[in-house]
């Protein structure tokens, strides 16, 4: 067996590099645990020379839970992607052409540009992301990651004493309409999935009894407050944890695997010749294990 080693990157803390593992070929139990642990102590692995098929990238998956449908599969009818598994992170269409300056799933992918947390607007939202990088742009198209444990650590007390038990509001619907795409958009027959859903602020992980902040562009309201003012605050937060010294941007090389807790961490994608260039990305999640805003805060 080949020995997997993890190793920080030095200048984010919260993201490593890991070598010595075929992630394609079946693994055993003692390196789905590390790779687990990994996880756990950092919050971003990045494995290099992947060569995953979208068969061996849902093998691979499923060996951390149960995988998730891709929400664009839910809100639209067509699909480039056979497995409703894998989320299309491209800018290709079915029949894998560049999509034109106003197509309505280029425009709705723009979204991914905003800081945010996956699937924060399900009832029970993610845990990790595994993204792979199958066809990558000449320039830009990096995706950067914000450590939430890093960001409540740094909280003020008095902040951190105020957001303790908040509990906040997210939707599709918050984060589109930010980048101006109407709710109407969706169709009456979508307006179900855009329903917010209730998180915790302030997540706590009995695991590595650490804190993390649970932001993302989905927020549109902090419970029991006006909406002005708790997205303002939402803002403030989400200036906190993303400023660069919480960052970890990941340069993009094909068959990279970048792995991402969504309970720890935030990401964003950056610009790229999108028009010109393909970018070929497929993701699957891993479905988190409960309702956070259920879930009881340990003393910290
Ligand atoms: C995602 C995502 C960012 C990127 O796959 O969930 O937000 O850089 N991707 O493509
Ligand atoms: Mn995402």
């Amino acid at each position: 067996m080949m020995s997997l080693s993890i190793r920080p990157f030095t200048a984010s803390k919260f993201a490593a590099e890991v070598s010595g593992i075929d992630l394609t070929k079946p693994l055993c139990r003692e390196q789905i645990q590390a790779i687990d642990e990994g996880m756990d102590q950092y919050g971003v692995l990045v494995f290099h020379e992947q060569r995953f098929s979208d068969e061996t990238q849902l093998a691979f998956s499923r060996q951390f839970g149960e995988l998730e449908f891709s929400n664009g599969a839910e809100l639209y009818k067509e699909r480039r992607l056979q497995q409703m598994e894998l989320a299309d992170i491209s800018n290709l269409d079915p029949a894998g052409r560049l999509r034109p300056a106003t197509d309505h799933m280029r425009l709705t992918a723009l979204g991914n540009r905003l800081w945010h947390s996956d699937a924060s607007f399900r009832a029970i939202p993610a845990k990790y992301s595994l993204l792979s990088a199958r066809t990558i742009p000449g320039t830009g198209g990096n995706t950067e990651f914000a450590d939430m444990r890093a960001a409540y650590d740094t909280l003020d007390d008095d902040l951190k004493a105020g957001v303790a038990d908040s509990i906040t509001e997210h939707s599709n619907a918050y984060s589109r309409e930010q980048i101006g795409i109407p709710k109407a958009e969706y169709g009456e027959e979508n307006q179900i999935k855009l329903k917010p859903v209730r998180q915790r602020l302030v997540r706590y992980d009995s695991r590595t009894g650490r804190k993390s902040l649970y932001l993302s562009a989905h927020i549109g309201a902090i419970v029991g407050w006006p909406i002005p003012e708790g997205r303002m605050l939402i803002r403030e937060l989400i200036e906190h944890a993303t400023q660069r010294k919480f960052v970890y941007a990941h340069a993009w090389r094909q068959w990279d695997l970048v792995v991402w807790d969504n309970r720890t961490t935030m990401h964003r994608a950056r610009r790229y010749n999108d028009l010109h260039d393909v970018r070929d990305m497929r993701r699957t999640t891993i479905r988190g294990e409960g309702i956070t805003a259920e879930q009881t805060q340990e003393a910290a």
